[in-house]
């Protein structure tokens, strides 16, 4: 059996990942391919206990308390994860590079520390291959206007968003075959083929 690929959909809000990474299953079943799906933080019964505490509104931990708390979820994610690992496909709504973008690049936490908690939380569990959607200011302020339920993540300052998506466009630039980049500001339509296309070339 060929090694399944693990592909990792990032972006920041209102960047249209998690409506791509839905049309990706949803090409999947058509096609009738095994594949898993999770999301970031959460993904496993744990995780997303987690994933509420994070994103509660009314919590107010500090960054280094949120980073703790989405590398607990990543790593009670990861051990259900490890079970489908090369054996089946896994689409993941955020992962690593988010916490690379948000809490280095965004809040200023020590790379090297994330870098060797994710070591020892990720073993040998690889991302394959990662679309990075980017929306710009304008079109970023009007989605969020439009959102129905809000997390505390989605209230930060419009500049704070930004700065985590240059985080991400540097994360690219250093491993660009490993990255498509989905500009959201495209019509979706454009994009969902472009991705499908590149799906393709990853079964
Ligand atoms: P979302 O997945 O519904 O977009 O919301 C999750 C929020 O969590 C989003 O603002 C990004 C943030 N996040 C981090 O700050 N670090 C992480 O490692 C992950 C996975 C998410």
């Amino acid at each position: 059996m060929s090694k399944k690929p693990v592909i990792v959909f990032e972006g920041i809000e209102c960047s249209g990942k998690s409506y791509h990474i839905f049309n990706v299953a949803k090409y999947l079943k058509k096609r009738k391919i095994d594949f898993i799906k999770v999301r970031e933080p959460g993904g496993s019964f744990n995780s997303e206990k987690i994933r509420k505490l994070i994103l509660d509104k009314k919590s107010n931990f500090d960054k280094i308390t949120d980073l703790l708390l989405y590398l607990a979820a990543r790593s009670e994610n990861i051990r259900q994860l490890r079970k489908f690992h090369k054996k089946k496909i896994i689409l993941i709504d955020r992962f690593l590079d988010s916490t690379i973008a948000y809490q280095h690049y965004g809040f200023g936490i020590d790379i090297k520390l994330i870098n060797l908690l994710n070591k020892i939380i990720l073993k040998e569990f690889k991302v394959d291959f990662t679309f990075l959607n980017i929306v710009n200011k304008k079109n970023m302020i009007q989605r969020l206007k439009e959102r129905k339920s809000q997390n505390r993540y989605d209230n930060f300052n419009v500049n704070f968003y930004q700065k985590v998506q240059r985080g991400f466009m540097k994360l690219v630039k250093k491993n660009k075959k490993k990255y498509k980049i989905i500009n959201s500001n495209l019509p979706k339509k454009h994009n969902q083929n472009e991705i499908i296309q590149s799906i393709e070339k990853l079964l």
